[in-house]
């Protein structure tokens, strides 16, 4: 039920929050396993006296650090960051890749997991594939110039639908980063190193879902406790 999936979430968050030592520069990921680290972090600048400083991936976790007392920063101040922590929609047993971007975060999460020393993901056991593709779509930011050329190349990468993500009341979404996200569905992907290359060759694709060698280690919280994986 979804108040046992929160509590998972809400503890896989507080084991990684716990890797935080005074002076580090964090990044801070964006969702709903994000925003109980976000929370727990809050928390320990509060009760503890912790010194950090967040770097946000979204104007929504933005407001929540402010909210909570986290003092932020950027990268013209820090660009290279002691660690990241970040939810994800999907983790490839073994190998630790990811599907990220449900929320249309994932540009900047990118940016800021591959600019942080240790990239920490936190998710519940429901998020273990073994395929990626499997329960999300791959997300991909495109420009929103002449986005359908984009989404006619995308159908060409062994895609069985690309469309354009919507709000509920039928406009586009538009990310942060003012582009558009298309969601592209595949049967099952084999070869995601493949995959992203062929995406990447498309001209007006700014960043795809796919994180491919950028996880140094997944807690996954299950009702067994939290464990802890690495690639
Ligand atoms: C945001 O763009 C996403 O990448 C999220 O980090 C991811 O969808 C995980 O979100 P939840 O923790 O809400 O499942």
């Amino acid at each position: 039920d979804v108040a046992a999936i929160e509590r998972l979430k809400d503890q896989a968050a507080r084991e990684a929050v716990r890797y935080i030592e005074d002076g580090m520069v964090v990044g801070l990921g964006t969702g709903s396993t994000a925003r109980f680290m976000i929370q727990a972090l809050g928390e320990r600048v509060r009760d503890e006296g912790l010194r950090v400083w967040g770097l946000p991936t979204s104007e929504a976790s933005t407001m929540q650090a402010r909210e909570v007392g986290i003092p932020l920063t950027n990268f013209a101040a820090h660009p290279e960051l002691d660690i990241a922590i970040d939810g994800a929609d999907e983790v490839l047993n073994g190998t630790l890749f990811l599907v990220k971007g449900l929320g249309g975060a994932l540009l900047r999460e990118k940016i800021v997991a591959s600019a942080a020393k240790r990239f920490v993901v936190i998710v519940d056991e429901s998020k273990l594939v073994d395929h990626l593709g499997t329960k999300a779509p791959i997300p991909v930011e495109v420009v929103s110039w002449g986005w359908e050329r984009a989404v006619h190349l995308l159908n060409k990468t062994g895609s069985i639908g690309c469309k354009p993500r919507m709000h509920r009341d039928g406009t586009l979404f538009v990310t942060d980063n003012g582009n558009m996200i298309i969601d592209c569905h595949y049967p099952s992907i084999e070869d995601p190193h493949a995959l992203s290359e062929a995406i990447y060759d498309i001209v007006g694709v700014v960043d795809h879902g796919m994180f491919l060698n950028l996880t140094s280690e997944v807690l996954v919280a299950g009702h067994g406790g939290v464990r802890r994986m690495v690639p």
